[in-house]
């Protein structure tokens, strides 16, 4: 039976590629007329930087050929050299139009599943929108606020909450009284919030009702803090008893009645305190991956440089609208929400968990935020465009078969026509229509940084969005800003061309086998340098020593990772200087590599990739997708109930053995090479959380703590 199906598919898929073939063979012509496909492509390859010196040296710098778009040249005639001028700027120009928006939360209730259990949903309404002058308003009034509650310009300020439309105007009223921001991840563990706040000499900390559980946990070892604003939740009351009397708890609107009410006396007026160009605007910690988080110092010049640098790869629309919902105290956010607020682009906010139709916070019957908002621009980080394209293949596997067999034809056939320089907007409106429904259905593109994106990952998302989606390379250490692609770019896998507010130096390191005289590419580790470089680390001049330095004038930072330039003037992240082991034979495993690699099969939820340099293979610690692992499982007949069965089946073993087969099936396909294979596997079923401290809180592994954790199991992986 089975095999008849697959033959009638296989007839189907046959009868559509001749129809196809015959279809394409009489409209190429017309196409060829209408699309001019070779200026397409002639834009594909045209040159995006080029190296300044030639290379006799060790190291090559390339530079951006991109002009200063006219836009960018007058908000530099304009004198926008600070956060707050870019925020008035912001206001004076779009006053009454909308700014931020949130959705109303109606109620929340409890949801019957199918299997039974109950969970907590939303019912949501519509977006409430603040204009541009209510949230300068609103601003204004918090940074008064805060001097009428004892705060001095210069003085940080911590803001501890998950992105939302307070965050962002707290912000902005902190800066107009010239108060540095210091922003902590929401997601960070215990440890590393208090040395943020313990280091910054914090006494007052902006959180959200949700975080004040975990807040109050963590006070008595922050001794300075004492003062606690508190953005409220608006389905709960706020409880502002049981932090003692050393604290004070006040709630976001309380601050704002405080300030509205200081400016009746004109008190605090903003003018008088300013920022100047090279004054404190942020300091943002990083995750480290390892060791304490440190706290990068950038001031308003850097931000403000690396923000306009983003103006010249391409153009904005009035009626573009932008989805929020990477953490704010992620640079890449913070810079693209301030550059959108600048071109009058409404903000909508939105949260993982209430993104779509189907997200697990939405309650049945209710729309997800992106099927309200019909957002055409998003910013993601790869673990959500992982996971968006996970959830794609996996209702597509879970179709019938000549469906998946005609999605695959359709994605191969746009695929070679894109790369032709033609464009297939009837697949564009039919097949992949569906899928851009998912995000609201008016995606124009798509943002993604903070992390390579698997180039599979790229070009499906791309396909499958019909929209550009560009990858850029930048660190907090450089305001987010390094390179970015633009949107005549076709390639997969690469970061674009530099912004054009830095150069960026390849530097040879011999060690790793990376030079600059390397053949086809230049390669090497990646410095950048140029107004968007941060000016150290906050109280750790040692390691600020370390990483930047200066030459001929321009501020330079060691990033570690490992570069190459294309003839065009791409920039490809290759690889990353600590993540390089060298195994026994000699040949170098990049773990990044291969793990992101990896990743990209449906059975990985997460992989952490181990190897001994005094071993001849690396070894893999696999968090599976449990679903998957069931199906795969079930093939061979071992039935798995939950997540925590794994780990005690009599059978392990042999679901070890099934799921690397299948991994190394998959490393064959991404032609990794033989010794960058793992050779031994274990499945675990913790969920790695950055509470857990195996990873930071943007995800990223700590390799360190994830080896001391379960050194007992490498052990018996290479036993
Ligand atoms: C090619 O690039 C040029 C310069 O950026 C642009 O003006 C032109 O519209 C592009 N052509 C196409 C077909 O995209
Ligand atoms: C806070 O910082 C001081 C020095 O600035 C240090 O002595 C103290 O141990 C720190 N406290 C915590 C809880 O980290
Ligand atoms: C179709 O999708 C591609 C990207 O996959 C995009 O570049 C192109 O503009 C889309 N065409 C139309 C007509 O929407």
């Amino acid at each position: 039976m089975r095999s008849v199906l697959s033959s009638a598919s296989e007839a189907l898929v046959l009868l559509i590629r001749c129809l196809v073939s015959t279809y394409t063979f009489i409209t190429l012509p017309l196409y060829y007329v209408i699309q001019k496909p070779w200026r397409v492509k002639a834009n594909y390859s045209t040159l995006r930087a080029r190296p300044l010196n030639h290379g006799e040296e060790d190291f090559v710098v390339y530079r951006s050929v991109t002009k200063i778009s006219d836009v960018h040249a007058k908000f530099i005639q304009d004198k926008l050299d600070t956060m707050e001028k870019v925020f008035c700027s912001a206001v004076s120009q779009h006053k009454n139009k909308p700014a931020l928006g949130t959705r109303v939360i109606l109620s929340e209730e409890d949801e019957m599943q199918p299997d039974g259990k109950i969970f907590k949903k939303f019912l949501l309404g519509g977006f409430q929108w603040r204009t541009y002058t209510q949230m300068n308003d609103e601003a204004e009034n918090f940074g008064r606020g805060l001097r009428e509650l004892g705060l001095k310009p210069f003085e940080n300020v911590v803001i501890f909450a998950e992105t939302r439309a307070e965050w962002l105007i707290s912000a902005n009223g902190c800066m107009k009284q010239n108060m540095p921001i210091v922003t902590l991840y929401a997601s960070l563990g215990d440890d590393a919030l208090i040395h943020g706040i313990n280091e910054t000499d914090v006494s007052c900390v902006v959180t959200s009702q949700q975080l004040l559980e975990k807040f109050k946990n963590i006070l008595p070892s922050t001794k300075n803090v004492n003062l606690l604003i508190v953005m409220e939740d608006p389905l709960k009351p706020l409880e502002l008893e049981g932090y003692g009397d050393a604290v004070r708890v006040r709630s976001y609107q309380e601050v704002i009645r405080r300030g509205s009410e200081a400016s009746k006396s004109g008190k605090f007026s903003g003018v008088l305190h300013s920022p100047k160009p090279g004054d404190t605007a942020i300091i943002m910690y990083t995750s480290g991956s390892t060791g304490a988080p440190k706290g990068v110092i950038m001031s308003h010049q850097n931000i403000v440089n690396a923000m306009l640098s983003y103006t010249d790869v391409g153009p904005l629309y009035k009626n573009d609208v932008y989805m929020a919902f990477l953490p704010l105290a992620h640079v890449l956010e913070f810079i693209s929400e301030s550059l959108w607020m600048l071109f009058g682009i409404p903000i909508g906010y939105s949260t993982p968990l209430t993104m779509t139709d189907e997200s697990s916070k939405i309650q049945r019957g209710c729309q997800g935020d992106a099927s309200v908002l019909r957002p055409t621009i998003i910013a993601c980080v790869p673990l959500v465009l992982d996971r968006i394209q996970k959830k794609i293949k996996e209702k597509i596997e879970g179709g019938p078969a000549y469906k998946k067999a005609i999605f695959n034809l359709a994605m191969e056939y746009k695929n070679e026509w894109i790369d032709h320089g033609y464009d297939t907007p009837i697949l564009n409106s039919t097949l992949f229509k569906p899928i851009r429904a998912f995000l609201g259905g008016r995606i124009r593109f798509v943002l993604s940084g903070g992390a390579p994106l698997a180039p599979e990952t790229h070009k499906f998302m791309k396909t499958t969005l019909c929209c550009p989606v560009l990858q850029g390379y930048g660190l907090t250490e450089t305001c987010a800003a390094t390179t970015l692609m633009d949107f005549d770019d076709n390639s997969w896998g690469t970061t674009g061309g530099p912004l054009t507010c830095c150069d960026i130096k390849l530097v040879s390191w011999v060690e790793g086998d990376y030079r600059i005289n390397d053949w086809p590419n230049p390669r090497g580790e990646i410095h950048i340098g140029g107004s968007n470089v941060a000016v150290g680390y906050f109280k750790q001049p040692e390691k600020t020593s370390k990483a930047f330095y200066e030459e001929n004038g321009r501020r330079w930072f060691r990033t570690g990772d490992i570069g190459e330039f294309t003839q065009e003037g791409f920039l490809k992240v290759i690889d990353r200087q600590k993540d390089l082991v060298k195994l026994q034979h000699g040949e170098y495993v990049s773990l990044g590599k291969v793990e992101s690699e990896l990743k990209i099969n449906s059975l990985v939820d997460n992989i952490c990739i181990y190897a001994d340099p005094t071993k001849m293979f690396p070894v893999a610690l696999l968090v599976p997708n449990f679903d998957q692992l069931k199906n795969l499982a079930e093939k061979s007949g071992i039935e798995l109930a939950t997540i925590e069965d794994v780990c005690n089946h009599p059978r392990r073993q042999q679901m070890e053995q099934l799921v690397l087969k299948e991994l190394q099936k998959h490393a064959v396909k991404c032609r990794l090479q033989k010794f960058e294979v793992p050779q031994a596997l274990t499945l675990l079923s913790d969920i790695w959380t950055p509470d857990s401290g195996l990873v930071t809180a943007a995800f990223k592994l700590k390799r360190k703590n994830i080896q001391d954790h379960y050194q007992f199991l490498i052990n018996r992986m290479y036993s």
